[in-house]
């Protein structure tokens, strides 16, 4: 697809105008305001800076978390549903949502500009705001699902957001799956919409994954939800040469292969899907061979110990320093103590017993496949393991190092999905030290299923 980007305007066509800019600030923000990982922030600089210098006045937009929802979903809980239901949301339930820690950030990494906040993204308290600008002036406005227009895409709101601006400019790839009035219906009221820089180079690496992938192609898969992986796989496995199974999926894939896997969670929705790719691509398939494995009621009291860490400190992605293993379990003694909660298990789990993470040998085979997979292309998604906690997070650790190996070594990687840089900052692996970190986490994964992007195909409509 020929995509307009921002180089295709002039730049004079920039001086003076307004430049409605939809980014994805979608970050962590912790109890204390303080913002988790800002790469999503970082990521939109260059478009920022490219419209700044031309002399555009830059509005940008952005939604944060999911406010409805946790708001419905609290409601709910405290037994507010007559309130709820009579006066609609309550906006103190959902400032929790607000942008204004984002805006202090982003006027933090981008000094010598003016970054303002306004505390909505519509109207006339906007538009005056906007009358204020100068040439070079930023102004971040309100999540915009503080509106239920956002993600209803409805043409009202979506005439209002157009109202605001001269141009449009898409520099949020992570959020072009959805078909929300800031990414699709206010985009396509405008004559001049524009792809940014971020949406540019996330769109040339994944679309070499999905149409033209360099050879040999090894992808790494983990995490829990096959069913947001399906339709990636299916498109990919043609052009892979290996796929690495790990994370709680490679259960399900280890029992559609006849294996025994204890009390792991199986997911019966997809297993016919995974037994025929078993059995159309039983070379390219690899799946562990040993586990760290442990009990229901084991994990379930680290994940509330975990998850009560989270609460009394800033949520985001800093190392947790609880519960950690020397950075390889290279020694089996610690892991296959009779009196230890945890235990290595080669081949198949009993019952009364689940898998959390692949063990050492899978480790060591997964990574000498990727870290010698040298001039060749290596995409990762998603963790191999349980692991916010530390006990059962060597096989994730083990799997970013690798892939920092096999960048030096002159492959080509690539990682997607927010758990999935959460899991390299964890293991101490610099951003810089992967080819490309994608900003998406679902909308990665539609578009390597092929699937429709609207926030991307509106750019090239003329309506
Ligand atoms: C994300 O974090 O995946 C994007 O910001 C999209 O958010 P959403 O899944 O709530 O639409
Ligand atoms: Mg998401």
């Amino acid at each position: 697809m020929l995509l307009r980007t921002l180089s295709n305007l002039d730049d004079l066509a920039y001086y003076g105008k307004t430049v409605l800019m939809r980014v994805d600030f979608n970050v962590t923000i912790g109890k204390d305001n303080e913002i988790g990982e800002d790469y999503r922030i970082r990521m939109t600089i260059p478009s920022i800076e490219y419209l700044t210098k031309r002399g555009a006045k830059l509005i940008l937009m952005s939604h944060l978390g999911r406010p409805k929802k946790t708001a419905e979903m609290e409601y709910k809980q405290t037994n507010k549903i007559q309130q709820y239901a009579t006066s609609g949301i309550d906006i103190n339930a959902i400032k929790q949502f607000s942008l204004l820690p984002v805006a202090k950030r982003l006027s933090e990494l981008i000094q010598m500009y003016n970054v303002s906040f306004i505390d909505d993204c519509i109207g006339p308290k906007v538009q005056k705001e906007i009358d204020k600008m100068d040439r070079g002036d930023i102004l971040l406005l309100e999540n915009l699902r503080f509106h239920s227009g956002e993600e209803l895409n409805d043409y009202n709101f979506s005439k209002e957001l157009a109202s605001l601006a001269d141009i449009y400019v898409n520099d949020a790839f992570s959020v072009s799956h959805r078909k929300h009035a800031s990414i699709y219906g206010g985009a396509r009221l405008f004559d001049k919409k524009l792809a940014g820089l971020n949406l540019k180079k996330e769109l040339e690496y994944l679309s070499m994954v999905k149409d033209d992938p360099v050879k040999p192609f090894i992808l790494v898969v983990g995490g829990s939800k096959i069913k947001d992986k399906i339709g990636a796989l299916e498109n990919l496995l043609p052009k892979i040469d290996k796929l690495l199974v790990g994370g709680a999926m490679a259960y399900t894939f280890l029992n559609a292969n006849g294996v025994r896997t204890g009390d792991s969670p199986i997911d019966y929705d997809h297993f016919q899907w995974i037994k025929n790719a078993l059995s159309k691509y039983p070379d390219k398939i690899v799946l562990p061979i040993d586990h760290i494995v442990t009990s229901q009621s084991f994990l379930k009291l680290k994940q509330e110990e975990s998850n009560e860490k989270k609460d009394e400190g800033k949520k985001g992605n800093e190392n947790s320093t609880f519960d950690s293993l020397p950075s390889s379990v290279s020694s089996p003694s610690l892991v296959s103590s009779p009196s230890s909660s945890v235990s290595l298990k080669k081949g198949a789990i009993e019952e009364g017993l689940l898998g959390v993470d692949i063990g050492i040998e899978t480790v060591q085979q997964y990574s000498s496949m990727i870290s010698q997979n040298s001039n060749g292309l290596v995409v990762w998604i998603g963790p191999m393991g349980v692991f916010e906690i530390g006990l059962f997070r060597n096989g994730t650790n083990n799997i970013a190092k690798s892939m920092a190996l096999a960048f030096w070594r002159g492959s080509k990687t690539i990682i997607g999905g927010g758990d999935t840089l959460d899991a390299l900052k964890k293991a101490q692996v610099s951003e810089l030290e992967v080819t490309h970190v994608s900003t998406g986490g679902g909308a990665t994964l539609k578009f390597l299923a092929g699937d429709e992007m609207p926030g991307i195909e509106v750019l090239n409509k003329n309506h």
